[in-house]
């Protein structure tokens, strides 16, 4: 029913669309025409006159001017005219947009101190989006350390994403709490919160400006050599380099300029200039070779020592060596433990790294 209202609205819009651009494409000649004849006529008859005597040269000229500007203004107002409908509509829907109520509440007094390192505490989390009928998540247990790398592997739709966005709010946890350092996180003032809490998300996005603008997205006052120290470790300054202007080479729109894998790099150098105590990597290194892979992550391991790292990963090779693993099965955490354990221990896990094995041995 919805599609069907949708393509009739969008065969009306095209009827419109076609019946105006033709009586524009009509209108346009025709309005010319009868204006370059008029001034021949006038210039015609003025002629006349002052071959007569009857008028002086410049009077003619005076006239024609004066007749212009009048014809301008008449035509500036039905410009308007015809415009003001569509700013209307459109404006309409600017104010729809800033009119939303926010979805995401902060408290009144909200906490603006962590005294902790940045420990990251899931307490039986559970999710589900709006008018959905199964839980995403449901029953989700987990803790990462500072210090540790806690990584989460699963299939694709067992909820990774999903999980990951509860920690900066993208999505507020409908069932348990989300506690860094034993606050939960809907308490936390919003600009504290961005500053502990680092996501690179899956699919991240650049906005249109510079490399530098998009690298001090979440810290304005770094300086240039601690953007290079991020684009160092995220393996990302090579090609910074490489680009003209260098910090200043320009960013399209969503970063369409670049590569999935620059952007990945570029998206976790955003975050590494932040320093959050946890960082949240969404299969950040999924577009990347092995050889990158590899070196990012040695690099990574000396930049965040000391904070919380958590890990989102569907390659096995990836988080074999984080000190704990978190196998999410159909949204539910269904084994927790280091590599070795879960070998012995954990059928799913074993199926996973099998299953990827065999592709590797097959490639
Ligand atoms: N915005 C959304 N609205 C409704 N369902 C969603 C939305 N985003 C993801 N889902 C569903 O939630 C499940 C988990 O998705 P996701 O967290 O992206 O999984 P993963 O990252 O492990 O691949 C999937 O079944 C997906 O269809
Ligand atoms: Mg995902």
């Amino acid at each position: 029913h919805e599609r069907a209202r949708f393509a009739a609205a969008n065969d009306e819009l095209l009827t419109v669309g076609l019946r105006a651009g033709r009586l524009q494409a009509l209108m346009y000649p025709l309005v010319l025409v009868v204006w370059e004849l008029t001034t021949v006529a006038l210039v015609h008859l003025g002629a006349r006159r002052i071959d007569a005597g009857t008028l002086q040269p410049g009077e003619l000229v005076a006239f024609l001017g004066y007749l212009l500007q009048t014809a301008m203004s008449v035509m500036m107002c039905l410009f308007l005219l015809m415009h003001m409908p569509r700013a209307e509509a459109a404006a309409e829907r600017v104010r729809e947009v800033l009119g939303t109520p926010p979805s995401l509440t902060v408290p009144a007094s909200p906490v603006r101190r962590l005294p902790g390192p940045g420990r990251l505490d899931l307490h039986d989390v559970g999710f589900r989006y709006p008018g959905a009928e199964e839980p995403v998540l449901s029953g989700v247990r987990l803790t990462a350390a500072p210090g540790e790398t806690t990584a989460v592997i699963g299939s694709t739709g067992s909820g990774k994403s999903t999980l990951l966005g509860l920690v900066p709010r993208l999505l507020d946890a409908t069932e348990g709490r989300v506690l860094v350092d034993g606050t939960d996180v809907r308490d936390l003032d919003p600009a504290l919160r961005a500053a502990t809490v680092g996501l690179v998300p899956q699919k991240p996005y650049l906005f249109e400006g510079t490399i530098a603008s998009n690298l001090r997205y979440g810290r304005p006052d770094a300086t240039d050599e601690e953007l290079w120290h991020a684009l160092e470790v995220a393996q990302a300054a090579d090609f910074v380099r490489e680009r003209e202007g260098g910090l200043d080479a320009p960013v399209t729109q969503g970063g369409t300029n670049l590569s999935g894998g620059q952007r990945q790099r570029l998206a976790i150098a955003r975050v590494l200039v932040v320093r959050p105590r946890v960082y949240l990597f969404d299969d950040s290194f999924s577009a990347l070779d092995a050889t990158t892979d590899a070196r990012l992550r040695a690099a990574l391991r000396e930049e965040t020592a000391g904070a919380t790292v958590v890990i989102v990963a569907q390659r096995v090779a990836t988080v074999r060596h984080a000190d704990r693993i978190v196998v999410l099965d159909r949204g539910r955490a269904t084994a927790t433990g280091t590599h070795e354990e879960l070998l012995r221990t954990d059928p799913t896990y074993r199926e996973i790294v099998h299953s990827q094995l065999t592709q590797e041995e097959a490639a």
